[in-house]
């Protein structure tokens, strides 16, 4: 099939010409063909609306689920009662005010006249009335309804020109009318009039916050901002499906923009993608960049998210990292197209602080594990160091050490530290006594490092980390563990030790099945060499970084 193209990007000149072609498209419509129409919002794929030929045409063009139902698009409000009933007052407020515009209302459905291939059997329909004047017209002329989802194959991202629709459906469909690059270039925002209160069900190119300042709270459908758990339906069937995605991985770093602009540096390899704002486009000199306009321009970020998406689908990078805008105003539909896109892979930049404890017996490979910690840019909270720091330094913890131990501090108040050592390596109870001291003071000082450090990765390295109460501070505790004749000839090698001695030290401390039994994870070392356990360590832990980002960007959405 040859499709036709309409060249309707300039409506101001030879008037008989533009009536022409307006005719021509309602024409095919009317006859139950396909025509590509512009709207505000992106590209749609439209047949007659009350032909059930004309649209089953369509899910065949797109490739559509056909659990999916469309959008009915009319000229106007007046239409309404011909395929809605019940119509509540709200929904005219609403018409009079934002349509025509990227509003899609769900209502109660005439389902005697409204075909169930629209509503895919559903007792409600989707109404919609675009804000292009073209398509307007069309409309107008052929003088039926149009049911018109977006023009892309499904499954791919939404057009915003009418060269997208050529490059989908091409000789699959009678015509193309192009009425030039679209305003918005996100789809229309979903709202659902059959329930109290209204529902969200896709954020679009009409903010939230427009919609709240007219008709006070609207609940927001939980599809919309994050991925739906097995079995949970979302309310626009639509929603359900991995939509927008290009071939490659996408990833997409939330946050402010200097910090996820940081983030995706650090993860970016040569050859992947990125979609980022212009300000940032220098950062990424080796790999393929689509930008979305200024940081601050919302407009422009909705008129070029689809774009960047769909020029990665023909594009040969590995993975793609981009940048999302706050959730404010149109920042929440397009950011909702590019975690989409990702299947919901989010990570929060201005979360990226990832605290994990390590602790675990000598000899097991604690300081390897730190040392691939560091090799990460990682820091480390080294509490042995801290404890000893506080003893002489920390006031506090001198003076209730002081009032257990009088015995330790010399006249002009110097700690002896043999002295305080002997007393508590002899007895037990004078050890736990100590110990709850320290414990108590140690945990506010690292708690304060951590928050004054920023974000980034940190590892507290304690050998007392679960009694310390210090395991609370973390994301993740870890046990690092290792076979006992391993440890055993680790540390005869490190302190030059007899193997008598070194395995009297290790029967001295906790068994590995004791870190094992109270940690979230272990690492285990059975490696010949530190260098071989620093590279598993390293790769161990890149992927609990991962997980535990994951989960914080979970949280948050
Ligand atoms: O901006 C737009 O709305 C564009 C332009 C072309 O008008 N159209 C569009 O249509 O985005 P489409 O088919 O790509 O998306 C329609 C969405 C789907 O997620 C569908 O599941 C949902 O609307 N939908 C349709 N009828 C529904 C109903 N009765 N109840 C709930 N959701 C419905
Ligand atoms: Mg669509």
């Amino acid at each position: 099939m040859q499709t036709l193209y309409f060249d309707l990007r300039d409506t101001k000149g030879q008037q008989k010409s533009i009536e022409d072609k307006i005719s021509a498209a309602a024409k095919i419509l009317r006859d139950g063909g396909l025509v590509g129409i512009p709207t505000e919002t992106v590209y749609g794929l439209a047949a007659n609306g009350l032909d059930e030929k004309a649209v089953a045409r369509i899910f065949e063009a797109k490739g559509r689920p056909q659990d999916n139902p469309l959008i009915l698009t009319i000229p106007g409000q007046q239409w309404l009662p011909r395929y809605c009933k019940d119509i509540p007052p709200l929904a005219y407020v609403l018409a009079r005010k934002f349509w025509p515009g990227p509003l899609t209302m769900i209502l109660k459905c005439r389902t005697d006249v409204v075909p169930p291939a629209i509503t895919a059997g559903l007792d409600t329909v989707a109404m919609r009335c675009p804000d292009h004047p073209v398509t307007l017209a069309i409309i107008r002329e052929a003088g039926i309804p149009v049911a018109a989802p977006s023009a892309n194959t499904s499954g791919r991202p939404s057009c915003t020109t009418a060269q997208d629709v050529l490059e989908d459906m091409d000789g699959k469909i009678e015509g193309v009318v192009d009425g030039g690059p679209c305003a918005v270039g996100v789809e229309s925002t979903i709202l659902d009039l059959t329930c109290d209160p209204p529902r969200l069900l896709r954020p679009g190119g009409l903010p939230l916050e427009d919609l709240e300042r007219l008709i006070g709270h609207i609940d927001v459908d939980k599809a919309v901002t994050r991925a739906l758990n097995e079995g949970e339906k979302p309310k626009a069937p639509g929603m359900k499906y991995r939509h927008y995605a290009p071939k490659a991985p996408v990833t997409v770093i939330t946050g402010a923009p200097e910090k996820s602009a940081q983030e995706i540096v650090r993860r970016v390899k040569p050859g992947d993608g990125v979609i980022c704002f212009d300000e940032f486009a220098h950062l990424f000199k080796e790999q393929e960049v689509h930008t979305l306009g200024p940081s601050g321009d919302k407009l422009a970020h909705s008129q070029r998210v689809f774009d960047a998406l769909r020029t990665f689908d023909n594009s040969g990078v590995q993975e793609i990292y981009a940048q999302c805008p706050d959730n404010r105003g149109l920042g929440l539909a397009v950011g909702n197209r590019l975690k989409k896109a990702a299947g919901f892979h989010v990570i929060e930049a201005d979360s990226a602080k990832v605290v994990l404890g390590l602790t675990g017996g000598t000899g097991a490979g604690k300081t390897s594990a730190l040392r691939a910690i560091e090799s990460m840019g990682g820091t480390v909270v080294d509490c042995d160091a801290l404890y000893h720091d506080m003893l002489e330094h920390n006031e506090d913890m001198r003076n209730a050490i002081h009032t257990t131990f009088p015995g330790v501090f010399s006249m002009d108040g110097r700690l002896d530290r043999q002295r305080l050592g002997k007393e508590v390596f002899e007895d037990k109870d004078r050890l736990e006594q100590l110990n709850a001291i320290v414990y108590r003071f140690l945990r506010p000082e690292v708690s304060r490092i951590l928050e004054e450090g920023g974000t980034g990765l940190y590892a507290i390295d304690a050998i007392n980390l679960l009694e310390s109460g210090a395991d609370a501070l973390c994301d993740r505790t870890v046990a690092i563990t290792s076979p006992l004749e391993l440890r055993v000839r680790r540390i005869m090698a490190r302190d030059g030790i007899s193997e008598q001695y070194a395995r009297l030290r290790i029967s001295a401390q906790k068994p590995d099945e004791y870190y094992r039994g109270k940690c979230d994870c272990e690492l285990n070392n059975g490696a010949e060499t530190a260098e071989a356990f620093q590279q598993e360590a390293r790769e161990f832990f890149e992927r609990l970084v991962e997980t535990v980002k994951e989960e914080k960007a979970h949280g948050q959405a």
